[in-house]
Parts: C-alpha cells; structure tokens; sequence
C-alpha cells in the first residue's frame, strides 16, 4: 500500500528516536512491498525558534492531509521559562486537539528480558499486560487559565459526551482482551470524578454487560499498580491522572524509553474502519455523520485506488529527554513501537506491526540494550538498537502473497 506519514521529530532526543522509528518502518516497507512517504514537519521549540508557533499552520495542515502522525517529542530548558509568551507542550496539545484524538492508549507489557531493568521484583512483573486509555483532549489541561498577581487557577470540566466516548472506546478494547475495565477518577474530592464514575458505570452496564468495570481512586490506584499489576486489563481514566499513572507504569516495564502510545479519534468523516477496536466501537455507536459504519478514511482513498486510512498520532510516552539529548544513547524502543501501533491502527497493516514488534521482543532476548536498560552492562546506542530491530524484521518476516 502507499502512504504519507507525517514525521515531527520536535525537540531533544525526539529527532533520535524518531530517525530509529523513520527507519525501522522503511524496513518494513521494503520487506512487505509497501510505499510509505515520510514529510517531516516543525513542532515544539523548534517550530518556536523558526516560526515563532509551536504548532505552525502548515504542520497541522500537513498532520491533516496525512494518514498517520509519528511524532518524537516537544520541550526542554531553553523554552521553559515561567514567563514565556508560549511554550512547546501547547503545540502538542494543540495538535491532539486539533485532529480530534481523544482517546490515548499506552500498552504495558513488561519484557522478560528487561524486568532486571525494573525497580519493581521481578516476580510481580512477569504476565503484566494492561492498557491504559487515558482521555486526551478534555479536563486540566484545556480548561480556562488565568494568573493575577495574587494567584492563578486552570479549570478542570469535562462534558458527559467526553467521557462517554472514552469510556467506551476503553470497554470495546476490554472485549477485545480479558473484558475487565477500572475507570481511575478522585470521585471523593472532584465534581468532575462523580460525573465520570456515574457516566462510566451507566455505559458499562447498559452497552458492554459484558464487560466488568471497576472503580479506583486514583491515589490507591498509584499504588496497586506497583504492588499488583498483574491484576489490570483496561485502565481508563482522565487526562492527568493518565499522563502522571503511565510514568509510572513505565517502571513496570523496566525505562520511559520502552513505552509507545497511539492517539486516536473518530477517524476522518465520522466512524472508524479497520483497526479492530475502531470497527467494534463503530458498530457500537450511533451514526455520527448519518453513514453508521462508513469508512473514516481519505475521502480520495476510492478514488486513488489506496487501502482505507484512518488518522492517528503515534509517540513514545516519554519526553524531550534534554539530560541525554544530542548523545545517540536513548532508547528508540517506545517510538519504534510507536511505529508498530501505527501500521496496525492507522494503516490496517496488522502482520507487519507484529512483524516489528517480534523483532524488538527478539532485539530484547539478545541483550541488545540501550544505556537505560543496561547502566552497568555495555550499552548499544540508539542507531544500534533500531539497526538490530531492523535485522531482525528482514530475518523473521515473510512477505504475504
Ligand atoms: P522525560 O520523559 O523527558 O525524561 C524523564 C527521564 O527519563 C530522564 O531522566 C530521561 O533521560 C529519561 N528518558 C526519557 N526518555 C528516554 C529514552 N527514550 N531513553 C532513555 N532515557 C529516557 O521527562 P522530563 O524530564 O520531565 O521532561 C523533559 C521535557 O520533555 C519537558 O519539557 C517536558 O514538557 C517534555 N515532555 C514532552 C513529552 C512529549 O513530547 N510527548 C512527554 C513528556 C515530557
Ligand atoms: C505526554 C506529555 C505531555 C502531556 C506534555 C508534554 C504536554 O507529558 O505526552 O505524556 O502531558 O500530555
Ligand atoms: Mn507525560
């Protein structure tokens, strides 16, 4: 198949993972016979220093014609002053708003290979495979700031549809899996949790019987899933709370370098197509667009002739990383997966995103590790690791008929 990818390396070690991503899914086009075009485009604190926005128009405007996103990372200390007129984080968060992907899902699968790297007893790791659904474009972090000289405040709302969508994106995901889904709020304390729990319990019992949800709050939640984190499916929960529990899920894993993510919306004109959580929550919702089950891709894919797309935005959950950056030692196994998951869920292309996944879990069995995992041991730096992944994709692959 043919597609565009849209790359934004951004700031610190993201032009370095992004490069081992770039270069792990030219592989794999290679292998598989596929033609995959990658623009690369400004955000964050470069797209500040050369544009002066961290999210130009012409990057969203490309992120748009695109069928998937691969993005690095945004931020570091030359943008962070308190008093900036703007900083690079909002361009990402403009960007996620801005293609609508509201439903962030971050997989924990902590490799055999790498639970020495943990700080977590190996004995509590092994078997763990949660998937976390963090909400990605309501609460904190898009309600109104303000800053007067004697105080400041950021709104945290979220309306019932927000939630209702997320909810059950993270239900059609649980029966794809064990069919377990803990909805993480603060509803002791938060008007916004209340309102989450109750919405989540409603759409849980009247639309996924089948599927068992549990409450949690969030600060108990911080601890059962250090101390049983064999016991989680599905993990949903808002915005914050998603972003600062999948940090500490990394340590599960064994590095913040090791996770991917996967942003995902309704698609381009209404409902979903191939990606299978995208199908189901099709079938399970209502017409958006009155053409229930219609494919969301490129309105011009019939025309051209292109297998169906559907838009998302693919980067490793960690950052910048400016106390390594510049140094070729960070670990690219999140964005690589990264990649993974857009060939799977942007692309339909599900034989070759298990494809680069078996070839990073074989990268990891033969102790090719990068500094991170290995702070004793000799360490292989990050073009190491994406070229050992990439072997390992022309060994272990066979191209369908
Ligand atoms: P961070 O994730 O950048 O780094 C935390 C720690 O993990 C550091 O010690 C770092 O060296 C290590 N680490 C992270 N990724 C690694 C990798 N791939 N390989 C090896 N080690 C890795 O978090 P931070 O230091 O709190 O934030 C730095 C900057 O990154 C901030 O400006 C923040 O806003 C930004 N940030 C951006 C994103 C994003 O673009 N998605 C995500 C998180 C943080
Ligand atoms: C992440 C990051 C971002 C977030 C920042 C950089 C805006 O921490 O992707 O996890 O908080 O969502
Ligand atoms: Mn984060």
């Amino acid at each position: 198949m043919r597609a565009d990818i849209a790359v934004l390396p951004g700031d610190g070690i993201g032009p370095e993972v992004t490069a081992a991503a770039v270069a792990v899914l030219q592989a794999v086009a290679h292998r598989f016979r596929h033609a995959f075009d990658f623009a690369p485009h400004d955000i964050g604190g470069i797209a500040i220093d050369r544009h002066g926005d961290p999210l130009p128009p012409s990057t969203l405007a490309a992120c748009r014609r695109a069928d998937a996103v691969l993005l690095g990372a945004v931020g570091g200390p030359q943008w962070s002053d308190p008093n900036a007129r703007v900083r690079p984080e909002q361009g990402l968060l403009a960007l996620r708003k801005g293609l609508g992907l509201y439903a962030n899902l971050r997989p924990v699968r902590p490799h055999p290979a790498t639970l020495g790297a943990a700080p977590i007893k190996a004995h509590l790791l092994s078997g763990v495979d949660l998937v976390v659904v963090r909400e990605l474009t309501g609460g904190i972090y898009f309600g109104e700031k303000t800053r007067s000289a004697d105080g400041a405040s950021d709104l945290c709302s979220y309306s019932v549809a927000e939630i209702e969508r997320v909810v059950r994106r993270a239900c059609v995901l649980a029966r794809l899996r064990r069919g377990h889904v803990t909805s993480v709020d603060k509803a002791n304390v938060l008007e916004t949790s209340r309102l989450w729990r109750e919405v989540a319990a409603r759409i849980a019992r009247d639309e996924f019987p089948d599927v068992t949800l549990e409450h949690q709050l969030v600060d108990s939640m911080a601890m059962h899933l250090l101390s049983k984190p064999r016991a989680y499916d599905v993990i949903v929960t808002e915005n914050m709370f998603g972003d600062i529990l999948t940090d500490e899920a990394s340590m599960l894993a064994g590095s913040m370098g090791l996770l991917p993510s996967a942003s995902l919306g309704d698609g381009r004109s209404g409902a979903p197509t191939h990606c299978p959580i995208d199908s189901a929550c099709a079938a399970e919702r209502p017409a958006m667009d009155g053409r229930a089950g219609v494919s969301a891709s490129r309105e011009s894919d019939a025309r051209d002739g292109r297998r169906q797309t559907t838009m998302g935005l693919y980067e490793p959950i960690h950052g910048s990383a400016p106390d390594i950056a510049g140094r070729g030692i960070a670990n690219p196994v999140g964005a690589i997966l990264s990649g993974a998951l857009l060939l799977r869920h942007s692309l339909g292309l599900e034989a070759e995103a298990a494809c680069v996944e078996q070839a990073v879990a074989a990268t990891l069995e033969a102790g090719v590790f990068s500094a991170d995992l290995a702070p004793n041991g000799r360490a292989a730096g990050t073009g190491e690791v994406a070229d050992a992944v990439i072997e390992r994709i022309t060994a272990i692959s066979r191209v369908p008929e």
